[in-house]
């Protein structure tokens, strides 16, 4: 019997139908649509604006969208992962109430609170319960509402995030394909720079939070910016070289995606063309946990069995990473 390892069997993902434009934030901060293409790529972002609609909805369609791919029931998961931090509340896990949602009756469940890099942790995560031998059948999400937190009077930070976020789903591989190699980071003196500065035990919510606009995200970007380049940069030609590949031998580089300069600056040091280079962020803009697994669903098509992919990620924390994984399958369309 050949080593376990953890390889991605089906993709989902949501994105809400409504759509803002730079051109509609055009009208509601002092902020032009050529400022925001030329500094981060971002042309549209999706938003939930439902009324009773949240993170658990979009990671609900997501997992569904899978079940359905892979022609599996709910039941037969046996965990599931949302890393996400805009949960449905501050608890229950937004998990329990996706496995809820989604009829996962035999599966337990969790949250992973890390940021832009909520989906490469939970992935990490993910696949050593399946490398454990005893999971069969893993969910992992990376879904946010970052509508929810985000203040539409501050052009600083409304203009980059957006809502939306997809699913994968995890199973034992013995051939060599899955996820072959993991660099994940994190440095909390970074917090500073990204957070929310108000409703968590340390400023619970009081009227004076709500007054001073402490619920939504804080970003100081220039030296977040300067923070992923270079990390995002070192963990990616790391994992290139303990792996011993070459730019020749990565089919894709998957990066988050929180602006088009870093991914550049990132691709340019792993000295990738721009064709292996995925790219969503124009149409999704920043969904935080959800980048990564919207990537994966919008370019599954383009996957093919043995593809060598480089995930990276980078977000507040900080946290960073990245993943390096041997695709396990010809996409349908192949
Ligand atoms: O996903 C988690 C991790 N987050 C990131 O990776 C985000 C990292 N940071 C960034 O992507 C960028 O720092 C931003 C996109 C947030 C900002 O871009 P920047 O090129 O770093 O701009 P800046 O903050 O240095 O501001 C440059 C100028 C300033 O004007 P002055 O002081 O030079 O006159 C800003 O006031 O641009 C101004 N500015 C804007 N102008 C038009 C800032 N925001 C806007 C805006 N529209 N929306």
């Amino acid at each position: 019997m050949g080593k376990i390892t953890a390889a991605i069997t089906a993709i989902g993902g949501y994105v809400p139908e409504k759509k803002l434009t730079n051109f509609d934030l055009e009208k509601m901060v002092d902020t032009s649509d050529e400022w925001i293409i030329s500094r981060t790529g971002v042309k549209e972002r999706r938003i939930l604006d439902i009324p009773g609609l949240a993170t658990s909805d979009m990671a609900m369609h997501a997992v569904n969208e899978l079940l359905q791919k892979r022609g599996i029931s709910a039941l037969d998961i046996d965990l599931l992962i949302v890393g996400t931090v805009t949960g449905d509340m501050i608890f229950p896990s937004t998990a329990n109430i996706v496995c809820d949602k989604v009829g996962a009756k035999n599966a337990w469940s969790f949250d992973v609170a890390a940021a832009c890099s909520g989906f490469l942790y939970s992935l990490e995560i993910g696949s050593k319960y399946i490398e454990s031998g005893k999971y069969k059948k893993v969910v992992v999400c990376g879904c946010d509402k970052m509508s929810a937190i985000t203040d539409y009077t501050d052009r600083n930070t409304c203009i980059i995030f957006g809502d939306g976020g997809g699913a994968v789903l995890l199973e034992p591989n013995e051939d060599g394909y899955g996820v072959i190699d993991t660099i994940l980071k994190s440095d909390g003196s970074g917090r500073e720079f990204l957070h929310q500065k108000a409703g968590g035990s340390l400023k619970p919510p009081t009227h004076e939070t709500i007054d001073a606009r402490e619920h939504y995200v804080y970003q100081e970007g220039k030296t977040v910016f300067k923070f992923a380049t270079t990390n995002m940069a070192d963990v990616s030609t790391k994992i290139m070289e303990r792996n011993g590949l070459t730019a020749d031998d990565v089919t894709y580089l998957l990066a988050h995606q929180a602006n088009k300069r870093i991914i550049d600056y990132t691709a340019e040091k792993m000295n990738l063309p721009s064709e292996k280079v995925l790219m969503n962020i124009e149409r999704y803009g920043n969904t935080t946990s959800g980048t990564l697994p919207l990537l994966f669903w919008d370019f599954e098509k383009l996957f093919k069995k043995g593809d060598n992919l480089i995930l990276a990620s980078f977000g507040g924390g900080f946290t960073w990473g990245s993943i390096y994984i041997k695709w396990a399958y010809d996409s349908p369309s192949n």
